[in-house]
């Protein structure tokens, strides 16, 4: 280990849900209520303030127990036929092809963009006859452009679900990335920005869909039938008890990120990397790509100096054993990202000092895996801060 003993480890990521003080009064409505499941009070509660929060119009947000549950069950309602192709990003999380495979649909890997890490839709043209879907993924809290999409889905009548995971602030402030009748799936789980845990949200402007979606969570059952397979993916109010209280905490969680943000902005800008985050929106995980392929052996230097790093999406979903044997396209960008991109520390509680250390500790990690590259990232820069 070559970090001093006086400096503790840096983790990658320390959660941080609401406090036990916090949530104990709508614990207490729980015990009033005697309603612990199935659409209760809370959840209902819950959505309500969500549609506030996000400016839409109520009965177009339903709450279920995961994004990816929220994912099979949206893809499940489009009607295509069984084991036909959909579209989707080798560059994600292993949930996205999960959720298309559950849904009874046969992943078809995509490459993305260079600029967005995002699948451009014109890309998939040239496979519109082979696929019966699309599953574009906002890449970590990244805003994805809606007009595009809905284009895309009047041009060629595919049925779009959109994984936007890790996008609970960029909804929120982002214009371009508004509701309409493609259904977008956010992820609550704890190391999301907003987390109650493990939950998700469904955001869709077609009322229908969204009831059709909580009756799928029920099992199927709807008013008077069972029209459709569904599945127990229902939140529960203890559930809903924390994501309630975390919404009273929001903006106080915000500033803490934003900060982190800022921070990590100017420090990666004065030594010549980009914060793969810009923009007026927050996210849980910090991501710089490097200035060459060679991640793995910065992540090993920089846990010898205590610092905790991670390839969030390893080296592409097309390389796990379970998804190796799917079709995809050429994977060109997504490879140079696998290969690139890095996931610095990235949690409330980090100081100034932990982002420095930081910083510099990548510095001499650049440095010393390609001495190339010590001209224009030099740790002296850091002293500009
Ligand atoms: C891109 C992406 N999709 C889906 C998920 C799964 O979300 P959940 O854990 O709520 O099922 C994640 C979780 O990190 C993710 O990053």
């Amino acid at each position: 280990m070559s970090y001093s003993l006086h400096e503790s480890p840096i983790p990658v990521m320390k959660p941080l849900l609401p406090t036990a003080d916090l949530i104990t009064p709508y614990l207490e409505q729980i015990d009033e209520n005697r309603w612990y499941s199935n659409f209760g009070p809370l959840v209902t509660q819950l959505e309500s303030r969500l549609e506030k929060h996000f400016g839409v119009e109520e009965g177009t947000v339903a709450l279920v127990s995961s994004a990816t549950s929220g994912i099979v069950m949206a893809m499940r309602t489009l009607s295509v036929p069984r084991g036909s192709y959909c579209a989707l990003p080798a560059w994600t999380f292993a949930a996205t092809p999960a959720a298309v495979y559950n849904a009874d649909m046969v992943p078809f890997f995509v490459d993305v963009d260079e600029d967005t890490w995002a699948v451009d839709p014109e890309s998939l043209l040239q496979i519109r006859e082979k696929i019966s879907a699309v599953v574009p993924v906002a890449p970590f809290g990244t805003p994805l452009d809606m007009d595009h999409w809905e284009s895309f889905q009047a041009r060629t009548g595919l049925p779009i679900v959109v994984d936007a995971a890790s996008c609970f602030d960029s909804f929120a402030r982002v214009d371009s990335f508004r509701i309409s009748e493609i259904p977008v799936i956010l992820s609550l789980h704890a190391t999301k920005t907003f987390g109650c845990g493990e939950g998700g949200l469904i955001i869709c402007k077609n009322k229908d869909f969204i009831k059709r979606i909580k009756d799928l969570s029920n099992f199927g059952f709807t008013d008077e039938e069972m029209y459709a397979r569904g599945e127990n993916a229902k939140m529960s109010e203890y559930t809903a008890a924390v994501g309630l209280a975390e919404l009273d905490n929001w903006e106080n969680k915000r500033a803490h990120y934003q900060e982190l943000s800022d921070l990590y902005s100017k420090y990666l800008g004065n030594i010549g990397l980009q914060n793969w985050r810009s923009g007026d929106w927050i996210s849980s995980t910090s991501i710089v790509r490097l200035p060459f392929d060679r991640v793995e052996d910065v992540v090993n230097i920089l846990k010898s100096k205590g610092i905790e790093t991670r390839r969030w999406w390893r080296r592409g979903c097309h390389h796990f054993q379970a998804y190796s044997e799917f079709p995809r396209l050429p994977l060109i960008t997504t490879e140079v990202l696998v290969n690139s991109a890095l996931g610095l520390p990235n949690w409330i509680g980090m100081t100034e000092e932990h982002v420095k250390r930081v910083i510099s500790g990548l510095c001499e990690a650049i440095q010393a895996t390609d001495p190339s590259r010590a001209v224009s990232i030099s740790p002296k820069s850091e002293a500009k801060a």
